[in-house]
């Protein structure tokens, strides 16, 4: 954690386990930064919050999710792991950035069109534009009490910000959704350093990994893995389970004719076999869908041992993790000092431009 490397910070929300999509497009990646970086990665359980999570379920969320990162190999002696809510700098610091922070551009935000929307029970717009936000924000302050879009998850795009900015980090890896937060970010951080003419924050920027971005398709043959989408392997699913997740994913009925161009569900398997089997594996199924004599049953029951090669060593560690309390206990309580530090240093110097001082 030397002083002269760039602060690389990332953060998953705490709302249930940790699926193949988020192994290849953060896990393993973060991973790979350990050495290089001076890398903080951190459980967003206030983020959680703003989709009203069970409270009997939250911390149980938090424990997974702490306990996959560990056994996807993020290692505490290299990088900061720590808990949102245990750096309380934070929540405070939120509360002074959102004095910078336009209603209108949150409520333009797409993660919270999609979110408000799911929340008041409307549809997608017909199209983008003008009109329909016009009556979409109708919708959201003439809503029933019993439709409420909570203040929370308007001002996600303030708080992520300030995971951000209160570390002063400059590299975030993130999915192309998360891009609009970012640029959100620098765009705060642009405000803040102008208003008060300091040079406090560094802007922010995605991770750039090189080559194409991983792309992990779900099993239902169309779209990403995803929590909310239903279509996901976990990390910790037992193989029974995964084999039969993985032999009920969505095919069609087969080429017909050699070379024919493949449908998506299709293409999804072969993108999955891609990330988990060994080259020679890929090219033999590839030949047999050009030459038509594939099988997709046999194409499952390779996939699923192929992926179970991955995920079963990451779940027996998950376990061992799990039942060890106190090396739990020691990860986050060093990851939150560490964490605090560099937090504290920022609000301070955010409550001094701000004009906020002692007697
Ligand atoms: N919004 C991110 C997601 O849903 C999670 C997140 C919260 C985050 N704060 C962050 C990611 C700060 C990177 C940096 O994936």
């Amino acid at each position: 954690m030397a002083d002269n490397k760039e602060i690389v910070l990332s953060g998953i929300r705490s709302t249930g386990n940790l699926h193949l999509g988020n192994y290849y497009g953060a896990l393993s990646k973060f991973v790979r930064l350990q050495n290089d970086y001076d890398c903080n990665f951190f459980i967003a359980d206030l983020h959680a919050l703003t989709t009203s999570p069970d409270p009997s379920q939250l911390h149980a969320n938090v424990k997974n999710i702490l306990a996959e990162y560990l056994a996807a190999g993020i290692d505490p002696e290299k990088s900061t792991i720590f808990i949102q809510s245990d750096v309380p700098e934070i929540s405070e610091m939120y509360l002074l950035l959102n004095m910078h922070v336009g209603i209108g551009e949150l409520m333009r935000t797409t993660s919270f069109k999609d979110k408000a929307r799911k929340a008041l029970g409307i549809g997608a717009p017909a199209q983008e534009g003008e009109a329909d936000d016009e009556a979409f924000e109708k919708e959201i302050i003439g809503a029933s009490t019993n439709k409420r879009v909570n203040a929370g998850l308007l001002t996600y795009p303030t708080l992520m910000a300030v995971d951000i900015l209160i570390q002063k980090a400059t590299k975030v890896p993130v999915g192309k959704d998360q891009e609009q937060h970012l640029e959100l970010t620098r765009r705060f951080a642009r405000r803040f350093n102008s208003f008060y003419g300091v040079e406090l924050f560094p802007e922010p920027y995605n991770f750039d990994f090189g080559g194409k971005p991983v792309k992990v398709p779900g099993l239902d043959g169309s779209g990403k893995m995803g929590k909310s989408e239903g279509n996901c392997i976990y990390l910790i699913d037992d193989p029974k389970v995964l084999r039969k997740k993985v032999m009920r994913a969505t095919t069609d009925e087969g080429p017909k004719e050699p070379n024919s161009p493949m449908s998506e569900p299709v293409a999804n398997l072969f993108t999955l076999l891609e990330l988990t089997s060994a080259p020679d594996v890929v090219q033999h199924f590839r030949d047999a869908y050009a030459d038509c004599s594939i099988r997709y049953g046999d194409l499952k029951k390779q996939l699923a041992e192929d992926i179970l090669a991955v995920t079963t060593p990451i779940r027996d560690r998950i376990n061992d993790i799990m039942a060890d309390e106190a090396y739990l206990r020691r990860v986050v309580a060093q990851g939150a000092e560490r964490a605090r530090e560099r937090a504290a240093a920022t609000l301070a110097e955010v409550r001094h431009v701000m004009g906020i001082r002692k007697f």
